[in-house]
């Protein structure tokens, strides 16, 4: 990628929904390129936009009852709102419904027909909406689903113009084989590799089920016709140069490195390629696939509530905490996982204790010892172990850079501030100076500031304000100039005084940000647990007042019946019973044994309604088997049973 000129682009995003952390890695990853490659004077263009036609866009519009044009430039503005408050440094915002695109696209497609290589047939198969994407029956999971996403795909079959990408099969595998870094990471060239020596169909381009899509040019009579969502898409990196209106900068940014997620891997490995091939246009230099971030490890999804919003992570976290975050935690081409845990060590740890700690260091000891000023002639006489050993990681950084290892790059660009903070713990300053060794002692903070002034120019595409502020602190500004000066030719920092300033990472040391889902959870548990507290308080406080609590559980653990009394006799020398048969509805009359003789004769009970414990465990009393228990109440003036106030009938339950 390191060339003269160079040309960085995203993905254009669907406007079917807005950003989330997926869309600004990308985009993150993008701008941090094109922030590189013009510090070190590349003539730069970085491009990012949206995709707005295709079936998904028009179903989403409809499903919300706007206007689907309206509802796209809606969504449209989000992003760019979005790009924007993140200070991302695109050059131009490309938007599929522009006019000057679908020009290009349709001058595409007269060119390649041209070409020969697209014809007209009839298409018949499968295509999933969610992937605006067409699937052969032998893909398909059980013969109906999406083999990317999952979802169910709608069987369609109309007449449709083909491109001949099967034509391109041998021409495409050249290219791979001749060009090892044209896809990132390279495990994913070896999977396109693959993929396509199995065999490529040819591809449907043109839709008429709908059509929210860029119609085919007018000399081929066709208005049912719309392009294909992805054909319209990828000729963005095209007509965003002109193609197709203003083309006189069309070859100047020849160099393109298309940045992606590897969902989108084949669209822009296989298709892009042999689109450009037909077109007889250069063809990309790299084509690097990321990995896809998870949250908690778990895949983000609307449903599931767990999506996570890169603008409050940014606003909690700070946008350049956040944008160092996601580029060194996760391998390029490998899937992430997002946590504010991992996100708050990486603040506390590497920016707070690595750098901004060292800055602060280098601050309070010039202070200290030197009124603020720091020379750094000094620093190769006393210190060029330390150099060496900063230099030696410096001299890796860049092919790490430009194979997308941005991981690997941050790593290594971390070393050299643990040099220098070992090295004020090897030399110790504050006895240095005690020996009267103050030469030393400003050679080492020299040792510092030149350490702290080459990581910040390295770490700039990166975290693009803190090194600004950080090389403030050391006397100079960031330009291609100063890098030039300091990193291409080791120029020795000019002498400086510092000024006591904030910390650059104040520590953090709770999460930040609410997480709906985790909060909902927390919420329950807290009141489960209050709830639990009041039921021990209350039952305490009522078996003190001699009354036992019970939970609404254990009250319905009873069975309440309301019965009728269908036999009532006294029992032979009892004072106290009356032998019951209770009808409760059941086959059989049960019965009771109930100790109310003294204040209820058996005439008394016989066909009046009364209720009854029906779960109760048989008893025996005086030989004979009780099936239950009525309900009475009893004080000073004597018994008397409860009662349903209405008859019921037998059976009802009561609670
Ligand atoms: N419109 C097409 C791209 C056309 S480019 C000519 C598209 N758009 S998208 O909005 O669905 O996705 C854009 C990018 O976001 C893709 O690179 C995709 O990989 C990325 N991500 C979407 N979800 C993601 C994660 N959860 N994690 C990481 N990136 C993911 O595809």
């Amino acid at each position: 990628m390191s060339c003269k000129k160079s040309y960085i682009t995203t993905p254009i995003y669907y406007v079917n929904d807005v950003a989330h952390i997926g869309h600004a890695y990308t985009t993150i990853i993008a701008d941090t390129l094109a922030r590189y490659s013009r510090l070190i004077g590349e003539d730069t263009f970085f491009l990012t936009g949206t995709d707005e036609h295709g079936q998904k866009i028009e179903e989403a519009a409809k499903k919300r009852g706007e206007d689907t044009q309206a509802y796209a430039d809606k969504i449209s503005k989000t992003f760019k709102d979005l790009w924007d408050d993140f200070d991302i440094s695109y050059d131009k915002f490309i938007r599929t419904t522009d006019e000057a695109h679908k020009l290009g696209v349709q001058k595409a497609f007269t060119k390649m027909h041209e070409k020969g290589d697209i014809y007209k047939d009839t298409y018949s198969g499968h295509y999933c909406i969610s992937c605006e994407t067409f699937f052969p029956e032998t893909q398909l999971v059980d013969d109906e689903f999406c083999p990317d996403c999952g979802k169910s795909t709608s069987i369609v079959e109309e007449e449709s113009y083909f491109f001949k990408l099967s034509a391109y099969e041998d021409k495409l595998l050249a290219w791979y084989e001749n060009n090892p870094d044209c896809i990132l990471p390279k495990s994913k060239r070896n999977e396109v590799i693959r993929f396509v020596e199995g065999g490529l169909n040819d591809l449907s381009i043109t839709r008429t089920s709908f059509d929210w899509g860029v119609k085919l040019p007018n000399d081929f009579n066709d208005p049912k016709h719309v392009m294909y969502v992805w054909l319209d898409a990828l000729m963005n990196y095209l007509t965003a140069l002109g193609y197709g209106t203003d083309e006189a900068n069309m070859d100047k940014y020849p160099a393109r490195v298309h940045l992606i997620g590897k969902d989108i891997l084949r669209f822009h490995a296989i298709y892009w390629p042999a689109f450009l091939m037909s077109l007889d246009m250069p063809l990309p230099k790299h084509i690097g696939a990321h990995g896809w971030w998870t949250r908690n490890g778990e895949k983000m999804s609307k449903s599931k509530g767990n999506v996570v919003n890169p603008k409050e992570v940014a606003d909690a976290y700070g946008l350049e905490n956040f944008r160092y975050f996601m580029l060194r935690e996760v391998p390029f081409g490998g899937d992430g996982d997002f946590s504010q845990r991992a996100l708050i060590d990486r603040i506390n740890s590497d920016l707070g204790n690595d750098l901004g700690n060292l800055l602060n260091r280098l601050i309070g000891m010039s202070g200290k010892y030197f009124e603020g000023r720091v020379e750094c002639d000094l620093v190769s006489k006393y210190y060029q172990a330390e150099l060496d050993e900063m230099q030696t990681s410096l001299d890796k950084l860049e092919p790490m850079f430009f194979e997308l290892q941005l991981h690997r790059f941050l790593e290594e660009l971390w070393r050299p501030l643990t040099v220098a903070n070992r090295a004020i713990d090897k030399y110790q300053p504050w006895t240095m100076i005690k020996e009267g060794k103050t030469e030393e002692t400003m050679a080492l903070n020299g040792l510092i500031a030149t350490i702290l002034a080459k990581v910040s120019l390295m770490l700039h595409a990166v975290m693009p304000q803190t090194t600004a502020t950080v090389c403030e602190a050391l006397g100079f500004e960031i330009t291609p100039e100063s890098f030039k000066n300091i990193i291409r030719n080791g120029a020795i920092l000019e002498a400086f005084v510092t000024q006591k300033r904030e910390p650059l990472f104040p520590r953090i040391e709770e999460e930040l940000l609410v997480d709906a889902r985790l909060e909902a959870l927390k919420k329950e548990q807290e009141e489960a647990e209050a709830k639990k507290k009041a039921q021990k308080e209350g039952k305490e406080k009522a078996q003190a007042e001699g009354v036992a609590l019970i939970g609404i559980d254990q009250f319905f653990a009873t069975s309440l019946k309301v019965g009728t009394v269908v036999k009532a006799e006294e029992v032979p020398k009892s004072k106290k019973l009356l032998l019951l048969q209770v009808d409760l509805g059941e086959d059989e009359p049960r019965q009771v044994v109930a100790g109310i003789k003294e204040w209820y004769s058996a005439e008394e009970m016989l066909n009046t309604q009364v209720c009854v414990v029906a779960n109760l465990k048989p008893a025996k009393l005086m030989g004979m088997i009780s099936q239950g228990m009525l309900l009475a109440a009893k004080d000073e003036n004597g018994l008397c049973m409860v009662r349903p106030e209405q008859p019921k009938t037998n059976g009802t339950p009561i609670g």
